[in-house]
């Protein structure tokens, strides 16, 4: 199967999910000034010809931002909503997750915390290091650009690591894969962000016989094959937001032409938690 063949391509809008408002009504169900969510790509303003395409946010926002519906209560949090799931991990296991500071992380990490789990995070920098270990209580987080995963684990995981959450992929995927899985683990493959710009596909030395000699089940996980569920997920998830029993950041980029930057600044790691663009310059 192809991937991102028909999303991504030279003179395409490119894609992306927004919240809008609505400044022009010609149906009842969403009228001016309502906020809805679409998959409009990178655009100013967007043309809805029957509202199929539009979905009304399907929790009271109460106090927050409407941007929490791009975030913690939008795509990433679902991610790691039946990311978890998937994982199928019991209290006192041991998880991993990487790019542990960003949107799908840093949640993944707490609903982990939430269900008992030991959880060690991986994440570019100190002060992501330190927001996960003192704010969002992970057991462990570490700057994965000054120890290396062996280093780490070595202290952290000595036993091994059951379950695996990964949003990296390449070298870091390849590591775990050979070096630090314990018996009958269990990876759910979230993302790949490390390889997303490789020209050529990365080469590794086989990794079969670890996979079958210690019984590891990997997964493939897409959000979006879990539409039916997502107003539940995020009627769950809404109150412990409120709460404050599930912690988030954002890192806001303010202005429609700052799109590209927001983009590239995720594989900088210029952002902590969810990375979002106000297009606060347009009605
Ligand atoms: N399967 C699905 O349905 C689904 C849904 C949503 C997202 N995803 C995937 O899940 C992953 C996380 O998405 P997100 O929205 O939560 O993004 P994010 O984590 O908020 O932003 C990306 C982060 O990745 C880290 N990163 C960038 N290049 C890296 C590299 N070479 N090695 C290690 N870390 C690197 C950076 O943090 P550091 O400072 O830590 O490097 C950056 O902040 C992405 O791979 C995304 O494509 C999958
Ligand atoms: C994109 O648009 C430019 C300008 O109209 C054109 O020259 C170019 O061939 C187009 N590229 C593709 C792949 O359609």
């Amino acid at each position: 199967m192809r991937i991102h063949g028909d999303l991504v391509g030279e003179n395409k809008t490119m894609f992306g999910e927004a919240c809008l408002k609505v400044i022009k009504a010609r149906n009842d169900k969403f009228p001016v000034g309502a906020l809805v969510l679409a998959l409009s790509g990178w655009q100013t303003h967007y043309l809805s010809k029957d509202g199929k395409d539009l979905r009304p946010i399907p929790f009271d926002l109460d106090t927050l931002s409407p941007s929490v519906s791009l975030g913690v209560l939008g795509m990433p949090g679902l991610t790691s909503y039946f990311g978890l799931r998937l994982l199928e991990a019991k209290a006192g296991e041991v998880c991993v997750v990487n790019g542990a500071a960003g949107a799908v992380g840093s949640l993944l990490g707490q609903l982990a915390k939430l269900k008992g789990l030991i959880v060690i995070g991986f994440a570019g920098s100190d002060e992501k290091c330190h927001w996960l270990t003192k704010d969002l209580k992970f057991d462990y987080a570490f700057n994965y650009k000054k120890i290396s995963v062996d280093d780490a684990l070595k202290q952290a995981a000595p036993k091994g690591v059951d379950v695996f959450f990964d949003n990296v992929g390449g070298q870091f995927f390849h590591d775990m894969i050979t070096k630090h899985m314990a018996r009958f683990g269990r990876i759910v493959i979230c993302g790949a962000i490390s390889t997303y710009n490789d020209a050529e596909i990365p080469k590794f030395p086989q990794t079969h016989l670890q996979i079958l000699a210690n019984e590891l089940t990997i997964r493939g996980l897409m959000v979006m094959s879990y539409d039916k569920e997502f107003d539940t997920a995020l009627n769950e998830m809404a109150p412990l937001i409120k709460k404050g029993d599930l912690k988030f950041k954002e890192t806001l980029y303010e202005g429609f032409e700052k799109m590209p930057e927001a983009f590239v600044g995720l594989f900088k790691g210029e952002n902590i938690g969810k990375a979002i663009v106000k297009a606060s310059n347009y009605p």
